[in-house]
C-alpha cells in the first residue's frame, strides 16, 4: 500500500497549553485533526465556562491561516466546583466535558480531587445533565506502586463511580493496562476509552533500556509488554468503545531533561503517522479509520467529519526538536524514522 486516505480524524485528548507553547504546537494538530478535546490543566486550571471561553479564543487565534480546526473545551472538576457551573456548562455550545484528575496524579493536578466521595453530588449532576466525565484513572496513594496505580483505580474508585452513577458517560483516558481494557469492554455503552500512540508503540523498556530516557516518561507510565499487546488488540478490534486520544503533552526540553523531569510525551508533530505505524505493525491498517475518525465523534454525539487526509508510505526522519529557540520541545521519536507521512 502506497497511500492511505482516511476521513479526517479528531484527537479526543490533547494538551495545547497557552502562550508561546500553544503557538508552537497547535499548527501540528490543526494540519491533521478537525477537532480536539482540549485538556484544562493549565496553571491556573480552567474551572469555569468563562475561563474555557477565553481559552478557546486564545486557541482560535493560534490556528494558522487556511486551517480549519475546532477546539472542544473541557472544565477541570474540583471539590469546589459549584453545581451551577455544571448547569452552565450544559448550556454552553463550547464545553463538551469535565475532567477528573485525582489530586497529585499528574502534571498540574494539585487542584484535583482528593476524595472522590466528596464530589458525588457533582457526579450526580453530570449524570443528570448527560455531560461526559473524562477520568485520569490512577490512584495517588504513596504506598501504591506506580505501575499498579491504574489497575488499583479501576478496582476501587472507578468501580464505585460506575456503580453509583450507572448512567454517567465516562471516558477513561489514556488506557495503559489490560485490566482497564477488560473493564471498559465489560461495561455498558456509556463507558469508553482513549489510547495514546506511545502506549501502543512502547512498553516500559523504552524508558530505561540503555539509559534513562525522559522523553518516554508520561503518566500513566508505560507498562509491560503484555499490557501493550492488550491495548493494541483493543485499538485494532473495531470496538467503538476505544478511540484516538493522543495525550500529546508538550513540555520544554529543559523541563524533561532534568533531575525531576515533567510527565508527558509530545506527539502532535506526527500523531496520525504514529498511530498508522502501530496499526500497520498489527496488520490492522483497515481498522485505523474507525478508531481515529468515527468512534470518538459517535461517543460525543458529534457528526463524523466529511473531508479526508492522505498519508504516503514514505520514510522520513523526525526532527530532533520543534518550537523556536525560546520554546524547544523534543518530540516522540526525535531523530528516528517513521514510515508514513501526512500529505
Ligand atoms: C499530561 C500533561 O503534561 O499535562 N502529562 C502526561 O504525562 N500525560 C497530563 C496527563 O494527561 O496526565
Ligand atoms: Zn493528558
Amino acid at each position: 500500500m502506497k497511500t492511505l486516505t482516511l476521513t479526517r480524524p479528531d484527537d479526543w485528548h490533547l494538551h495545547v497549553r497557552n502562550n508561546a507553547i500553544l503557538k508552537a504546537v497547535l499548527p501540528h494538530t490543526a494540519k491533521q485533526f478537525a477537532r480536539a478535546i482540549i485538556m484544562p490543566n493549565l496553571k491556573p486550571p480552567v474551572t469555569t465556562v468563562e475561563q474555557a471561553l477565553a481559552y478557546r479564543e486564545e486557541i482560535l487565534h493560534a490556528i494558522p491561516n487556511g486551517e480549519s480546526f475546532t477546539p472542544l473545551m473541557t472544565l477541570y472538576l474540583t471539590a469546589a466546583t459549584p453545581l451551577s457551573e455544571i448547569k452552565k456548562a450544559a448550556e454552553s455550545a463550547h464545553v463538551y466535558a469535565f475532567k477528573l484528575y485525582p489530586a497529585g496524579a499528574t502534571t498540574n493536578s494539585d487542584a484535583g480531587v482528593a476524595d472522590i466521595k466528596a464530589i458525588y453530588p457533582l457526579l450526580a449532576e453530570l449524570e443528570k445533565q448527560d455531560i461526559p466525565l473524562l477520568i485520569h484513572g490512577e490512584v495517588t496513594r504513596e504506598d501504591c506502586d506506580i505501575f499498579d496505580r491504574e489497575r488499583e483505580f479501576v478496582d476501587t474508585s472507578l468501580t464505585q463511580i460506575t456503580t453509583n452513577f450507572p448512567g454517567l458517560r465516562i471516558v477513561l483516558e489514556h488506557l495503559t493496562t489490560s485490566e482497564a481494557v477488560d473493564f471498559v469492554q465489560a461495561s455498558g455503552k456509556n463507558i469508553a476509552a482513549t489510547i495514546t500512540p506511545q502506549h501502543l508503540l512502547y512498553n516500559r523498556n523504552a524508558l530505561l533500556a540503555g539509559g534513562i530516557r525522559p522523553h518516554y516518561y508520561c503518566l500513566p507510565i508505560l507498562k509491560r509488554e503484555r499490557h501493550r499487546l492488550a491495548l493494541v488488540a483493543a485499538a485494532t478490534s473495531g470496538n467503538p468503545k476505544f478511540f484516538l486520544g493522543t495525550d500529546s503533552a508538550p513540555h520544554l526540553t529543559s523541563l524533561k531533561e532534568t533531575t525531576c523531569g515533567c510527565a508527558g510525551c509530545f506527539s502532535a508533530h506526527a500523531a496520525i503517522e504514529l498511530y498508522a505505524e502501530a496499526f500497520e505493525q498489527a496488520d490492522a491498517l483497515d481498522k485505523l479509520e474507525g478508531f481515529a475518525s468515527f468512534y470518538g465523534a459517535d461517543f460525543y454525539r458529534l457528526p463524523r467529519n466529511t473531508s479526508t487526509i492522505t498519508l504516503n508510505r514514505t520514510s522520513w526522519t523526525v526532527p530532533l526538536s520543534y518550537g523556536d529557540s525560546e520554546t524547544p520541545i523534543t518530540p516522540l521519536k526525535a531523530g528516528e524514522e517513521l514510515s508514513w507521512k501526512l500529505q
